[in-house]
């Protein structure tokens, strides 16, 4: 898989147009080659002779990580003295570069080896610089752009003193009523697999410790995406089958591109709680996949392995953590070290001193790795100068608008021509919001600054066209408020507007304007950690807004920010753009897409369901006994999505024709070869993203019938024409066995498809015989 997706960026940067975006992406992202990375030898020579003299507790110390909020100075009192007595390894939350300096000197001037500190946050779509949701950047098809983002956000997280990242989330969900697919990749392996190096090269750069970069940590490790229902923290059942196949690749992906560390998921997959799974962390994690850094319980994941019923108290949790290959326990505020218990342990001969040792290595040999036993603090004065480098707004924009993706768009209502427009109606609870075009994981430390769209729309129309602007109704607020709403204000009790007058204005202002461009969706807190919901339907009354502008007859462009499949199919929208979150420079990139200066050319990285009530849902399902929709369908209606997955529009049209399979017999361990035409065959400029999907016929198992084994985003002006070449490995056509329990490749004949979506119907065929 991975020469796969090198090949990918190879063809991407092999674009003109990309290739100017790339570059300036690239040196945004201070992506260059960092030599200087530490020997092994050399790390290992350090960490044992610093091991040599460490007390049990001092080895122990190292394996806690606090959250230190500065806001709350109790608590940073409490982990100051933590620190200072060496009973912390690492701190969370704390992004002000004084006060990382601060705590950082406590543990190198205050404690007796100067360990220093490692700092940690969750720099999961920017820092403050803010990139659009994963989910979004997943629609994007490009892992080359995705690494240059997450380089950019992980040089202003370096900036202010963070050495490590919680991200890139990996987990697969087939549920988007689960609010975390927000940071995921979405429903696929292999697209899954393509976003999870990238991000973790773009976090890291060359090796760990590189100037500008920070360590990644994967998570949620493992099976989180299956919580049953979509709701937060339940249990995930996943067979054997599912977990090799669908669940685990991606972080397998992760590990092979170096990441430093992974968390630990909260949830019992199987009946074990993630964190106390030694099968997951140690014969899969490290046996298997040869993994050297270390673990990170989520946070608290350590003590509930007691209210998960697997421990009777906090000391016999430390243990089983410990012993499944737990490294260090992340702990919430207000809750106490559990790890802290390990040298009464050894005492008492239930767990080795070697066992110990082989759990703090990992977490030094990082922090040699990262080089802060030389140089402990961060310069107090460089964060402002990296956050004003033009090229990260620069790569936040280009990644927002190739991020986009427009799922209808009749009579060609767009792009809005600029010259021709005399009027416009911006409508909705979102059109005045720069706060909820970010996302969730931006928080105030994160000090992101931004613009709605409507503010991007005057600015970008001046006075030659008139702008009217209704909100017409609100987003309610969630039942069960955010708990990180507490932190940046959005809890905060809103004065309630007429919501039936609401939409008589937008109604009269639609009326008096050449077409209404509506902004509705979710708020920014409704996806993320505890943000699951039951319905797909537009929050509030936007669906009533909706309908009453589009009865107006005007021309209707819904832009849509959420990272939900929303129910808005079955309306008479004429254009419908989706914007995920897009971030801080997502009102630009709003623009542009909406006048032509971009032109969307993302693709659907989950399936667009009809209702909430078909989740959960993947397009490589299984053959069944009854292939036809009609057979199976719920009385209801269909089960097929209301967009497919890897669908996605253009402001041009594109022809795929003469697909040839230039291996049509391999032995098995060979690759195959597929080429075929790809032409623009509109008046635009324009990306489309290539897919091939594979389906094999026959096998030990039953094969989905279909699934994405590689992709192509190209650039091609009218009329341009390119042959595109893909090349399917061994790796492609093997999967997971349940019989035998491991990777097969079987003899088979393979159907192979390749096309805009994963409906492709242009097909052709090859066989895998000895
Ligand atoms: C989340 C993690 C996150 C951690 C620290 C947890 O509640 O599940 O994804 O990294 O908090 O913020």
């Amino acid at each position: 898989m991975k020469s796969g997706f090198r090949r990918i960026s190879q063809v991407l940067l092999a674009t003109c147009a990309m290739a100017a975006v790339s570059s300036a992406l690239a040196e945004a992202g201070r992506a260059s080659p960092q030599p200087g990375a530490m020997s092994d030898t050399d790390v290992a020579d350090k960490v044992d002779t610093l091991l040599a003299k460490m007390t049990d507790e001092e080895k122990a110390g190292q394996l806690s990580q606090y959250f230190y909020f500065s806001q709350f100075p109790p608590l940073a009192q409490k982990v100051d003295k933590e620190i200072a007595a060496g009973r912390a390894g690492a701190v969370l939350f704390t992004t002000d570069p004084k006060l990382v300096n601060r705590a950082q000197k406590i543990a190198v001037e205050q404690t007796r080896l100067k360990i220093p500190l490692l700092f940690g946050f969750d720099v999961i779509h920017g820092f403050h610089t803010i990139f659009p949701a994963p989910l979004g950047m997943a629609a994007s098809w490009d892992p080359a752009m995705v690494e240059q983002a997450q380089s950019v956000a992980a040089a202003e997280a370096r900036a202010v003193g963070m050495h490590w990242t919680f991200a890139p989330m990996v987990d697969i969900t087939l549920d988007p009523r689960w609010g975390r697919i927000f940071e995921g990749a979405g429903e696929d392996p292999y697209l899954g697999a393509a976003m999870a190096a990238a991000q973790v090269r773009g976090f890291q750069g060359r090796h760990i410790g590189a100037p500008g970069h920070i360590i990644a940590g994967p998570k949620h490790f493992a099976g989180y995406g299956a919580a049953m229902g979509g709701r937060d923290y339940d249990e995930a059942e996943i067979s054997e089958n599912q977990l090799h196949n669908l669940y685990l690749p991606p972080f397998k992906a992760a590990i092979d591109a170096g990441a430093g560390n992974i968390m630990s998921a909260y949830m019992a997959l199987n009946g074990v709680p993630a964190t106390a799974d030694h099968w997951l962390l140690t014969d899969v994690l490290r046996r298997q996949w040869g993994f050297k850094g270390w673990v990170v319980s989520d946070s608290g994941a350590v003590n509930s392995l007691v209210t998960h019923g697997v421990a009777s108290d906090g000391a016999e949790a430390a243990l089983k953590a410990i012993k499944a290959g737990t490294n260090m326990e992340m702990i919430p505020p207000g809750q106490n070290a559990n790890m802290v218990s390990l040298p009464a342990a050894i005492a008492a001969g239930k767990l080795s001193r070697t066992e110990l040792d082989a759990m703090v290595r990992p977490i030094l040999a990082a922090k040699f790795r990262m080089g802060l036993f030389e140089n402990p603090y961060v310069d107090e004065a460089k964060a402002k100068t990296v956050f004003d480098d033009p090229k990260h707004a620069l790569a936040a924009r280009i990644t927002a608008e190739r991020s986009a993706v427009l799922l209808r768009n009749e009579g060609n209502l767009l792009p809005l021509d600029h010259a021709k427009l005399k009027s416009i109606a911006v409508i909705g609870p979102l059109a005045d919001s720069a706060r909820d075009l970010m996302g969730s994981w931006v928080f105030p430390m994160n000090s992101p600054s931004g613009k709605s769209v409507l503010a991007g729309l005057r600015e970008k129309l001046g006075t030659k066209v008139a702008v009217a602007y209704a909100e017409g109704v609100q987003i309610p607020q969630r039942v069960n408020p955010s708990p990180f709403g507490t932190l940046d204000g959005t809890n905060k009790k809103r004065e309630p507007i007429d919501e039936t007058a609401g939409v008589a204005q937008a109604v009269a202002i639609a009326r008096q304007s050449d077409v209404a461009v509506l902004v509705l969706g979710e708020s920014q807190d409704m996806s993320g950690e505890m943000a699951s919901r039951a319905t797909f339907e537009l929050p509030g009354r936007q669906r009533e807004l909706l309908d009453a502008v589009v009865a107006t007859g005007k021309p209707v462009v819904l832009l849509l920010t959420s990272v939900r499949p929303l129910t808005i199919f079955d309306s008479k929208a004429a254009a419908i753009l989706d914007l995920w979150y897009p971030g801080s420079q997502g009102a630009d990139a709003a623009v542009n897409l909406l006048f032509g200066d971009a032109v969307p050319g993302g693709k659907l990285p989950i399936s667009w369901l009809r209702s909430a009530s078909q989740a959960p849902m993947t397009y490589a399902r299984l053959p069944s006994h009854a292939p036809a929709d009609a057979f199976k369908r719920y009385q209801e209606g269909s089960n097929e999505p209301a967009w497919p997955f890897g669908f996605g529009l253009s402001y041009t049209t594109f022809r795929y024709s003469d697909l040839k399979v230039t291996t049509p017999k391999v032995a098995p361990g060979h690759s195959v070869t597929v080429t075929v035409n790809l032409e623009n065959s509109g008046k635009r400029t324009g990306d489309e993203v290539a897919q091939l999907y594979l389906h094999q016929k026959v096998g030990g198992s039953s094969r989905p019938v279909r699934q994405l084994k590689g992709f192509q985003r190209v650039t091609l002006k009218p009329s341009e024409k390119r042959a595109l070449r893909f090349t399917i490995t061994p790796a492609d056509l093997s999967y997971w066995s349940d019989i035998t329990k491991e990777q097969v490749q079987d003899e088979s004949a393979f159907d192979v498809w390749i096309g805009g979506d994963s409906l492709a119907s242009l097909a052709g065929t090859f066989e895998v015989a000895k």
